[in-house]
């Protein structure tokens, strides 16, 4: 009897696998911890998928025993791992983007939010700038690895490392180390979120995107400050650089206004020429930085890429966002030339469209502005556009060989009484301006070229759709209730 109960335990221990996937032979209190750490709820397999160190079934050489290098290189495996599952997941979508590395600067704003959107849609790993990260390390500490920064991935590791003993039979040094890296990147993502949730606004619905947490990247980076977009240039292919103020109260213009705008662009672009791995830098200008000049501005005329604003006229009207788009665009060319650099400009006109981030931008308010109650409307004609055509009209100015020089990206132009017209279409019920700011006659409309655009795969969204979306996304952000 005896003899056959030690056989019988003999036969479950041979059964025990250890981590490793081998048999081993294990002590009774051994297989009591194990029973009951094997029953323990298991964490939500979250995607990127949990950490599990098991050397020997890793095809590459581990890293030597040092813990920074050590974390490193898990967060490597881990994003490799996780990239080839969603590689596998959305393989059809993933074009000849997936792999290739590019900057955006300014990316929690309005445009730049939707760059970034569409950028991991299609594969990209994109190296974001923002002012304010709020919860990312901040200094490239990772080599610019795509790392799961989130407190969900830290919870995780913590519980992780947590089970790792109790699974694990085998203990070799590497283990204890991999499970104290374990342990320290959970702890350190937990106390780094808590210390830091001064102003989640601006990255957390950059993190939120499809793909975010394998292939985007947040860097903190301020267009002032010398030198901050080297190591996040460092490796693109593309650069987009959307970052510039835009706001029209400001008090002091040139500290506010032209020189984030004009030294940012410079700043950015001196990063870029030092990098040979940089294909082409698109830059965001406007149509700000096209058509205000002497020229006059009918029903006839149609503006095109090859008009230039007059800074004298910006500068003599006091129009401050008007002339630090037209100074940092004009700067930009130039630099771009004396030093090689492949540059595009995108010169959208007013944009508008779904927000994708949780505050107002300038555009977006221009609408919001009519639909709260404003008793009257400016008299002032803009061009229309819609987000979405920008982000993909730069995506474009990138992937195509043959793009070059500026491209003017206009819907249609139109004064503001015909905007609220079409809203009141929309929206019958709402409550919008009847009359015009002044009595002087109606601001004419002119033309804006399309036919640039076009050639570069841009198809717009009509002028009444991007006024809906807009209007149903103030909403959803609760910027305004129907
Ligand atoms: N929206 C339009 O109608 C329109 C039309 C034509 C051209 N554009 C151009 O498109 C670009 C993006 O505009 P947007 O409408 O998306 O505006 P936005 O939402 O206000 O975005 C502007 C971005 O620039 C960043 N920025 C400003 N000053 C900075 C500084 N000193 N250092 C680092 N970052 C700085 C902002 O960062 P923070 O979030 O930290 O402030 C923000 O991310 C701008 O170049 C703008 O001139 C816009």
């Amino acid at each position: 009897m005896l003899a056959r109960k030690s056989s019988q335990t003999k036969a479950s221990e041979a059964a025990v696998p250890n981590d490793r996937g081998a048999s081993s032979k294990m002590s009774l209190p051994g297989r009591r911890v194990f029973w009951i750490a094997q029953r323990l709820p298991r964490p939500p397999r979250l995607d990127p998928p949990p950490l599990r160190y098991k050397p020997t079934t890793h095809s590459h050489t581990p890293p030597p025993l040092r813990f920074p290098v050590l974390l490193r290189w898990c967060s490597q495996q881990q994003q490799q791992r996780a990239a080839a599952r969603r590689g596998a997941a959305s393989g059809a979508r993933m074009s000849a983007a997936a792999g290739k590395v590019v900057c955006v600067t300014g990316a929690s704003g309005y445009i730049a939010s939707w760059l970034v959107k569409l950028l991991l849609e299609k594969g990209y790993t994109v190296k974001a700038t923002v002012r304010d990260p709020g919860l990312v390390f901040d200094d490239g500490e990772l080599d610019g690895a795509p790392v799961d920064w989130s407190p969900v991935s830290g919870v995780r590791r913590l519980w992780y490392a947590a089970r790792t003993p109790l699974l694990s039979t085998s203990s070799s040094l590497y283990d204890h180390y991999a499970f104290f890296a374990t342990l320290m990147h959970g702890a350190v993502l937990i106390v780094h979120h808590l210390g830091s949730w001064d102003d989640p606004k601006k990255t957390e619905h950059l993190r939120q995107l499809e793909g975010a947490s394998e292939r985007l990247n947040l860097f903190k980076a301020n267009l002032l400050e010398e030198g901050a977009f080297d190591v996040v240039v460092d490796g693109c292919e593309g650069v987009f650089h959307t970052a510039s103020p835009f706001f029209n109260a400001v008090t002091d213009p040139q500290a506010e206004l032209i020189d984030p705008a004009v030294k940012g662009t410079l700043n950015v672009l001196r990063s870029c020429a030092k990098i040979a791995s940089i294909k082409r830098v698109v830059v965001t200008s406007s149509v700000a930085a096209v058509a205000y000049n002497e020229r006059p501005r009918t029903p006839d005329v149609i503006v095109d890429e090859t008009w230039f604003s007059s800074p004298e006229l910006c500068e003599a009207n006091k129009s401050w966002y008007v002339l630090s788009k037209t100074l940092a665009e004009e700067a930009a060319w130039k630099f771009a030339k004396e030093n090689g650099i492949n540059m595009v400009t995108i010169n959208p006109a007013m944009v508008i469209g779904p927000l994708l981030q949780p505050t107002l931008n300038t555009s977006a308010a221009a609408i919001l502005n009519l639909i709260n109650g404003a008793p009257t409307f400016p008299n002032t004609t803009f061009g229309w556009v819609n987000v979405r055509d920008v982000a993909i009209a730069h995506i474009l100015a990138f992937e195509v060989p043959s793009a070059s020089g500026r491209y003017c990206l206009v819907e249609r132009v139109a004064h503001y009484s015909e905007i609220v017209d079409a809203i009141r279409k929309l929206y019958p019920d709402l409550q919008l301006p009847e009359k015009c700011a002044d009595d002087e006659p109606f601001v004419p409309v002119y033309q804006m070229s399309k036919e640039k655009a076009t050639s570069l795969g841009v198809n717009y969204t009509p002028l009444e759709v991007s006024l809906k979306e807009t209007i149903e996304s103030l909403v959803e952000k609760k910027f305004f209730k129907l």
